[in-house]
């Protein structure tokens, strides 16, 4: 089995390395990227193409990891040269994962996404969707753990960007109430009277979302853009602007943090030198 990668960043590394364990041929295309992306394959002693062309077609399953933004260019660049299965895992929306699918020629495609991260685990529920999902999931032999749940384009992506309105705006919520309250000095007592009515583990899960929207506050806003563009679809979507603005204006205080917090509170006392 050979699997393609358009990009190689933090989801293609993950992936590929277990991938390999379990003997599937792996190989992307670095010309023209950066030094972080090809230290990364370097590093995994994936195979190198020259170019996006030459890895599409000879892949039997060629996934799209690359960033939202560039999902649609990446499979406009690739579409006729595709012969094997193409997937598209981006976080992106409905109408941008139909876009960039409607490049691929020989139609054999599948909208998938990654259910929560990556953390550097190959088995990372990733749910499938299009008449050739059940293809994709021939990755599970090779220690994937891939759910197929529907036979149309549009479906998984679906999922993905509703669970990120939840995850997100919850993210922003607690962000903005913990600091207000850590201003006062009684951060942990409000934790503490919200676990209360809330479910077991509530406390740490907060402070994990506090931490790690401090860590990816710039990908966050560019994917509320996606779901934005879903939302409205249906009603007005006023939370979802609003999620939005949040993570934009948190990446201007903070950057992205290149190394995990060890506390919440760090992350506050970066926003207090802003
Ligand atoms: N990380 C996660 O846990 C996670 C979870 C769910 C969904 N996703 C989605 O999965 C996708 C990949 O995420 P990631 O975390 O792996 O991102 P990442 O670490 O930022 O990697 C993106 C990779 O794509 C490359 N790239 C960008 N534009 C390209 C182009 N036009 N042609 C070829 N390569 C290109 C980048 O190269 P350069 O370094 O040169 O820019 C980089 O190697 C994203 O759409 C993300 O939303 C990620």
């Amino acid at each position: 089995m050979k699997i393609g990668f358009l990009g190689f960043g933090e989801v293609a590394s993950t992936l590929s390395e277990g991938l390999q364990e379990h003997g599937a041929t792996v190989a992307t295309c670095v010309e023209g990227r950066s030094t972080r992306t090809k230290n990364l394959a370097g590093k995994s002693g994936v195979n190198l193409y020259k170019t996006n062309i030459e890895l599409a077609e000879v892949s039997d399953i060629l996934i799209s990891t690359v960033t939202p933004f560039q999902a649609i260019k990446v499979a406009q660049e690739v579409g006729k040269y595709t012969n094997g299965i193409y997937v598209d895992i981006n976080n992106v929306s409905p109408k941008t994962t139909k876009k960039a699918l409607s490049f691929i020629d020989n139609g054999k495609i599948v909208d998938a996404s990654i259910i929560g991260s990556v953390k550097k685990v190959l088995n990372a529920l990733i749910i499938a969707s299009g008449e050739y999902a059940n293809q994709f999931t021939e990755l599970n032999n090779y220690g994937m753990n891939i759910k197929v749940i529907g036979g149309e384009i549009g479906q998984a992506s679906a999922i993905k960007m509703f669970r990120s309105s939840f995850t997100k705006g919850i993210s922003a919520l607690l962000f903005e109430t913990i600091y207000s309250a850590y201003k006062m000095g009684i951060d942990e007592e409000v934790l503490k009277y919200i676990a209360k009515t809330e479910c077991e583990g509530f406390k740490d899960s907060s402070i994990s979302r506090i931490i790690s929207s401090s860590m990816h506050a710039k990908r966050r806003g560019e994917e509320m853009e996606e779901v934005i563009e879903l939302i409205s679809e249906y009603i007005d979507p006023k939370m979802s602007n609003a999620t939005e603005k949040f993570f934009k204006s948190l990446y201007k205080n903070v950057n992205d943090l290149k190394t995990r917090p060890g506390d919440y509170k760090e992350v506050f006392k970066l926003m207090d030198k802003k």
